[in-house]
């Protein structure tokens, strides 16, 4: 099974992958968690290269392309094998980050965006999305006290806005996929929240 956590800046997709990997060991399963962008040692280095505050000249279509060239390697190298071991795999992102960021976020056609992802991927699609969803101005605000503040967590508060009604949009197109997590909640509560789920769809 592969699960993905998407959401807004400052949801907590981050904090909450190593908990739910260790509940979900504990009742046995094989689980393997990693990040976007990254994952492997190639994705690192072109996390980096996403990440760095002073590479404002970055366009939006190269920013989408270094997200999917990160993205083809974690596939292929991480993701592919551990599925078809019979793995969980728990990813912070994954492609829908691509949709609502560079596709809602900075306004690329989404029909491209789901073709290169379809192309980085070879059509690999989570079977379980949860969406961490809260206020951008929480979120953003919990980044800044955190300390951990990238080049792409510095976009403007509208640019945040447009994601995070991206992410809605997205769940509306794929119900089936998608659950929605109040973000906003505790942490302890929103840890609860995402096992549930995912145990009901275990
Ligand atoms: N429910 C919560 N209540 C209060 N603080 C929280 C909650 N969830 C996460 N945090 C804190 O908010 C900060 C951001 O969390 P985290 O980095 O996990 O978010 P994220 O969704 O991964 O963000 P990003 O999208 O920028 O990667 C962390 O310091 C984390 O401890
Ligand atoms: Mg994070």
């Amino acid at each position: 099974m592969f699960i993905t956590l998407e959401g807004p800046e400052g949801g907590g997709k981050t904090w909450h992958v190593k908990p739910l990997a260790e509940f979900l060991r504990q009742r046995g399963h094989a689980v393997l968690t990693t990040r976007e962008p990254g994952g492997t040692p190639i994705g690192d280095q072109i996390r980096q290269v996403l990440h760095r505050l002073d590479n404002t000249a970055m366009n939006p279509r190269t920013e989408s392309l270094l997200f999917q060239a990160a993205r083809a390697q974690l596939v292929e190298q991480i993701i592919r094998p551990h599925l078809a071991a019979g793995g969980v795999v728990l990813s912070d992102r994954y492609a829908d980050s691509t949709l609502a960021y560079q596709g809602y976020g900075h306004g690329l056609p989404l029909e491209q965006l789901t073709s290169i992802i379809g192309f980085a991927t070879g059509g690999l699609k989570p079977d379980l999305t949860l969406l961490l969803d809260l206020d951008v101005e929480i979120g953003l605000n919990r980044k800044v006290k955190s300390g951990e503040w990238n080049r792409l967590d510095a976009y403007t508060v509208e640019f945040h806005r447009r994601v995070r009604a991206g992410f809605h949009a997205l769940c509306q197109a794929d119900p089936a996929r998608w659950v929605i997590i109040d973000a906003s909640q505790p942490i302890e509560a929103v840890q609860e929240a995402i096992r549930q789920v995912v145990m009901a769809r275990l």
